[in-house]
């Protein structure tokens, strides 16, 4: 049965954490997957999700079902979290909110939606994008393009490429936006540049797809909700998907949730009515413990604002270390473009002979793109690391 089968490739980021965990330096450094690591070299377990835990250990709840679309309270703060408290749209209940298992479980459960209900629609991604996304909306069984979205030359955005491109795509494109800290680059739009993809999207008639995995962790978490809430105010209709892995620091919990905006409630509860058929044929209902306690930490004042001083330290920690490896890089070149990125990854411009020999020679593993994450550094590697980096360059 299985004579054929080919040996795939590793995952570009989460096979770099099996080679990783093979290394046997001591002194190794993971700077590959989005994951924030604490001053201590930690992935941290934050106070507020310890308080939620205990109080539902103490509480010895019975383990049923979720209903299909998951917890209602925490889809609600979902919501609330992206769209704002006082959205109109949320008045006028024409967003869906389903529970997912992490971003990418949103991702997916939103692209075997989309494929039902336009099966020929183009997939439009940003060059680069998370590796993952072509090969999620592949998989669904789309064809995937690109458009242009990062200047190597200016360690910037390239707008005008950008715009160009999502003007050509055909009436009902599906478009893959980074909302805030895009993920490779670390380059996101600003508000008016917001404004003109939107006119675009508008004009065009194309379908916003936002992915929002790193919420909080550019300049807050409503400030990184603008791009979301400017397609809220557009009047179009769009998919979110979003992420409590990092903000919440519980990636294995999977934790995430896909949003739909419609036109009318009326609208709403069927699309809500399509996609529980979608999610019950993939996992039947997704699991209780994440979300359960982001849900009593979002839902409750004080644990809430634990939550938000936790969140504001790590972002605050990560604008640390953007300066400290900007300041010890200087010697070998400007790399001040580092500090300008926004969220846990930057696009460092390092080739991929020099990210092999940062890993061969130094132990430092970063993607073969030339990402590294910032949010891994600590003042008990950047030393090295901007060291290792000197030397690769020079
Ligand atoms: C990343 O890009 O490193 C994270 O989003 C983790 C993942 O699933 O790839």
């Amino acid at each position: 049965l299985f004579s054929s089968v080919e040996l795939a490739p590793r995952d570009p980021i989460l096979g770099l954490n099996e080679a990783f965990g093979a290394d046997a330096r001591a002194d190794k450094v993971n700077l590959g997957v989005g994951v924030y690591y604490d001053a201590k070299g930690h992935v941290p377990l934050l106070r507020a999700v310890r308080e939620a835990e205990k109080a539902r250990l103490e509480a010895q709840l019975p383990r049923g079902y979720l209903p299909i679309d998951g917890i209602a309270l925490y889809d609600a703060a979902v919501q609330t979290l992206l769209f704002g408290a006082t959205s109109p749209l949320l008045a006028d209940r024409r967003v869906v909110t389903a529970q997912a298992l992490g971003g990418t479980g949103a991702l997916k459960i939103g692209a075997d939606f989309l494929k039902r209900l336009s099966p020929a629609a183009p997939v439009a991604i940003s060059n680069p994008s998370w590796e993952n996304h072509r090969a999620l909306f592949e998989n669904a069984g789309f064809t995937v393009q690109e458009y242009p979205y990062y200047d190597a030359a200016t360690h910037g955005l390239n707008l005008d490429g950008m715009l160009n491109a999502l003007s050509s795509l055909p009436a009902g494109a599906i478009v893959v936006l980074h909302a805030c800290c895009h993920n490779p680059t670390g380059v996101d739009l600003t508000e008016a540049d917001w404004a003109r993809v939107i006119d675009v999207v508008r004009a065009r008639g194309l379908v916003p797809f936002l992915d929002i995995a790193y919420q909080g962790f550019g300049d807050g978490i409503d400030a990184d909700a603008a791009a979301v809430r400017m397609f809220a105010d557009a009047g179009v209709s769009f998919f979110v998907a979003s992420s409590f892995s990092k903000s919440f620091s519980l990636y294995g919990e999977r934790v995430g949730a896909l949003s739909i905006v419609t036109a009318s409630h009326d609208e709403a509860v069927r699309v809500q009515s399509q996609l529980k058929r979608v999610i019950r044929t993939n996992y039947s209902n997704p699991p209780t413990h994440g979300a359960a306690v982001v849900s009593a930490v979002l839902n409750h004042e004080g644990l809430r604002a634990t939550w938000e001083a936790e969140l504001g330290q790590m972002r605050e920690r990560i604008r640390a270390m953007r300066r400290g490896l900007v300041e010890r890089l200087a010697r070998a070149g400007d790399f001040g473009f580092i500090e300008d990125q926004r969220g846990m990854f930057s696009y460092s411009g390092l080739s991929s002979a020099q990210v092999d020999r940062l890993r061969e020679e130094f132990g430092i593993y970063a993607v073969g793109t030339g990402r590294i994450c910032v949010a891994a550094l600590n003042d008990g590697n950047i030393d090295r690391v901007a060291d290792a980096i000197a030397t690769v360059v020079a």
